[in-house]
């Protein structure tokens, strides 16, 4: 994906250090006369030259200053040289984080969830393309009837696999997938829908007032990968804000197999969902970190 040059530079403040010129990962700019200059016809619109400037002589136009807005919580500004942040307090938000399955019925605020979008789209994307959506379900009502879309989407999917000789077909031909979604996940669906429909128990958005849905539109280069950045960042962001979540992948998958639960939502069939969100004020309230499974990393020092 290419982005045209927004880069504008102020040639009465450029001090002619050079930095810019240096950061820059696509050549955009040279020295001529002492003086930091556009050349290149080439750009991320990263803003890094502007960010490195000691005299404020750059302007990134393609950039808006939107993402540093937060509405909700006071946050400063100022770039954190390296080790310089308490890496303590990162390192048990990160583990403090829990996938919560008991949400209260307290709303979120329009502006948490806001604020928690520009939060994600402090990730990384390949090639900058930045071409994240963020569709926000702010009241309850919305999440049920996205889980209700869900809901009759797998009842399509149990009742298929209940039949041996769709899944004898399945074997066959599609690598045994239905075969193996009847042993992995036939049981609960159905159990979950069943609880559902009996007692409105909310096993699929675990009674969340709140979600949020990342997707891409076409044209990144790495979608998912963007896509899950943006996602991890939320969920940190959201347990610093006080708030519990829960990525949903069942609602993921259906969403991936059944564009109309997209277009209900108004989402168009060219972009594509890669994670869904639920979002509230938790009610469960842990004593200690969880642990995880042993990892050991491999080394290769050829
Ligand atoms: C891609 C993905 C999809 C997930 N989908 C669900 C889901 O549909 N329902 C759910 O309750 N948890 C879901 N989870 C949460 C995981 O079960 C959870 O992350 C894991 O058990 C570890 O627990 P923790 O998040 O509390 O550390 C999902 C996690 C990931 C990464």
């Amino acid at each position: 994906m290419k982005l045209p040059v927004t880069t504008v530079i102020d040639q009465d403040l450029c001090n002619g250090c050079g930095l810019c010129v240096v950061i820059c990962p696509c050549r955009t700019l040279s020295m001529i006369d002492g003086k930091a200059v556009v050349t290149g016809d080439r750009s991320l619109q990263c803003d890094h030259c502007a960010a490195i400037c000691p005299t404020g002589a750059i302007t990134v136009h393609g950039v808006h200053k939107y993402a540093l807005e937060l509405k909700t919580v006071t946050n400063s500004n100022e770039w954190l040289p390296y080790g310089s942040f308490d890496i303590s307090s990162l390192v048990q938000l990160m583990r403090s984080r829990r996938s919560c399955r008991k949400f209260s019925d307290q709303p979120v605020e329009r502006t948490v969830l806001e604020d928690l979008v520009k939060i994600g789209i402090t990730a990384p994307s390949g090639s900058n393309c930045q071409l994240w959506t963020f569709t926000i379900l702010s009241n309850r009502s919305s999440v049920e009837s996205l889980g209700e879309a869900t809901g009759r989407f797998f009842t399509r999917i149990n009742k298929m696999a209940e039949k041996s000789f769709l899944r004898f077909f399945s074997d066959l031909f599609m690598k045994d997938a239905l075969g193996r979604y009847y042993r992995e996940y036939y049981e609960s669906i159905k159990e979950g829908l069943r609880e559902w429909k009996e007692k409105g128990t909310d096993r699929l958005f675990h009674g969340a007032p709140a979600a949020i849905l990342i997707g891409m539109r076409p044209g990144a280069s790495t979608p998912c990968e963007d896509a899950l950045l943006a996602t991890q960042n939320i969920l940190l962001g959201a347990h610093a804000m006080g708030l519990g979540s829960c990525l949903i992948g069942f609602v993921v998958e259906a969403m991936k197999r059944d564009p109309t639960i997209k277009a209900r939502i108004g989402i168009s069939r060219e972009e594509h969902i890669y994670a869904v969100i639920a979002l509230g004020y938790s009610e469960e309230k842990y004593r200690k970190q969880a642990g995880r499974k042993k990892i050991v990393p491999r080394y290769y020092e050829g």
